[in-house]
């Protein structure tokens, strides 16, 4: 059975549906770089071993990454999972991770990278919006897609709502991806693209505003 490890930096809502899951892996343990985040009062209450590496006690984010690596070995992790980490990694530590982190990420990449996703789909005035899970490379926030949900971004929609459903979808989506890379049914290639192994899976039109 695979080794994973997630990293948190506050609430935690997508480790809460991973760890609710039952996922054919070990959870090894939660780390956050917030002694503060209060998922991780979700883990320990499951029995799930945590770790806090707080970047406020390494002068540069080297140290920090080289801290924060140690103590991930000591897990053994198979898959780094990152779930609401709020740090950007260096790329030694995303290099040493290669093709076993992942990340969630707020928008339908490769649009919207970085931060405040919600606002600025809403300012586009965009018709569908929705997240992203997929490989870390040092490219921030642009490694290869494992799955993506899509939502029509509705009239009145604010910045709260949105995320809200988004929110629901990452919830539903982050735990399909852990499944499939822990099964063996997806994976990183050498050449960087993800290889899906399940035989035509099958997809559905978004169409936003809905046809009449
Ligand atoms: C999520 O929206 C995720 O996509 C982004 O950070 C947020 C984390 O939320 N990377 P939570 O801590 O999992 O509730």
């Amino acid at each position: 059975m695979k080794n994973i490890v997630i990293l948190i930096s506050g609430r935690g809502s997508n480790m809460q549906a991973l760890l609710s899951a039952n996922l054919n892996c070990n959870i090894a343990a939660v780390i956050s770089n917030k002694a503060d985040a209060t998922g991780l009062a979700f883990a320990q209450a499951r029995g799930i071993p945590t770790a806090v590496v707080s970047h406020r006690d390494h002068p540069d984010r080297e140290s920090f990454d080289a801290a924060l690596a140690a103590v991930i070995d000591n897990f053994k992790p198979d898959l780094l999972i990152l779930a609401g980490f709020m740090r950007i990694l260096t790329p030694g530590f995303v290099a040493h991770y290669q093709g076993r982190l992942i990340n969630i990420h707020p928008s339908l990449l490769p649009a919207y990278t970085g931060l405040h996703t919600h606002a600025r789909a809403l300012k586009d005035g965009v018709k569908i919006h929705g997240c992203t899970v997929h490989f870390v490379t040092p490219d921030l926030d642009h490694g290869p897609v494992i799955i993506q949900a899509a939502i029509p971004v509705l009239t009145g929609d604010t910045e709260h709502t949105l995320a809200a459903r988004i929110l629901h979808e990452e919830h539903r989506i982050f735990p399909q991806a852990v499944r499939w890379l822990c099964s063996g049914q997806v994976e990183l290639a050498e050449d960087g693209r993800v290889i899906d192994h399940r035989r035509n899976p099958p997809g559905i039109a978004l169409i936003s505003p809905a046809l009449d």
